[in-house]
């Protein structure tokens, strides 16, 4: 058989396995699957990294570059966060970015402008980024939420399983050979892990063919006081330092 067409097969199979396991027992053949359906046949495209990287597996009829997959973000009312959103954030940067930061989700200042880390958040994100030499407008940063939960609260496990086959999907086009992980969510997101964030900091972990480099989030920084505050900030330091290294290979 025709390598592309097992290609679009497999496409196709690791999207309604995804389906299932989120309940869904039949797919009527809808304009978003219809346009899956014929963009990949027309095309004969495989995406990067489908086939070699399992944890990258398809979830999504898949849009074969960044804009295209805004532009569904956009259109998406998976969940009932949609509702009471000002903007989605789906994320900036360059789309050849070496290096790819995936937050939480999205809070106020950043619902209303449509930008990831905007906020009081995001100013400490820029001066850490900074203090290892790394410039904003090199890196692409996003969340694993595009749209903000109301009063700021810790994602849902449906929100997340909702929304983090985009993610998947921008780091499949990105292809990034580093992520950093902002914090909890972003970390046990992208490892399928239930580990506490202790446990996961301070290394890399592999995904496909990036590595991973948990580190606390900037917010649960600026949460935290004293003493406990110092703590943090030095580990997270030391962190962002072993990240400075690698991302000097790339450069
Ligand atoms: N926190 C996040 O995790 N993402 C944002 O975009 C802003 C704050």
């Amino acid at each position: 058989m025709n390598k592309e067409i097992v290609h679009i097969m497999n496409d196709i199979s690791s999207w309604l396995r995804y389906q299932k396991q989120l309940g869904v027992e039949i797919i009527p053949k809808g304009p978003e699957l219809s346009a899956f359906l014929d963009h990949r046949v027309k095309n004969k495209m495989s995406l990067q990294g489908l086939t070699s990287t399992q944890e990258y597996r398809d979830e999504i009829p898949a849009p074969t570059d960044l804009d295209g997959l805004r532009k569904m973000v956009e259109n998406c009312n998976r969940c009932e966060l949609h509702k009471k959103r000002q903007n989605i954030v789906f994320g900036e940067g360059p789309e050849n970015a070496k290096l790819v930061l995936v937050g939480e989700a999205p809070g106020r200042e950043e619902d209303m402008q449509g930008l990831p880390f905007v906020g009081p958040s995001g100013e400490l994100l820029t001066d850490m980024l900074n203090a290892v030499n790394i410039s904003r407008k090199d890196v692409f940063i996003t969340s694993v939420i595009k749209c903000r939960p109301p009063h700021n609260r810790t994602p849902g496990h449906e929100e997340i399983a909702a929304c983090s086959s985009f993610l998947r999907h921008q780091l499949r086009l990105i292809d990034p050979p580093l992520i950093l992980a902002l914090g909890l969510v972003a970390a046990q997101t992208l490892l399928k892990e239930k580990a506490p964030l202790k446990s996961l900091r301070g290394r890399f972990h592999q995904l496909g063919n990036a590595r991973v480099m948990p580190i606390y989030h900037p917010a649960y920084l600026l949460r935290s006081q004293g003493s406990r505050q110092l703590d943090l900030k030095r580990v997270a330091w030391q962190d962002l330092q072993i990240l400075e290294k690698e991302y000097a290979k790339y450069r």
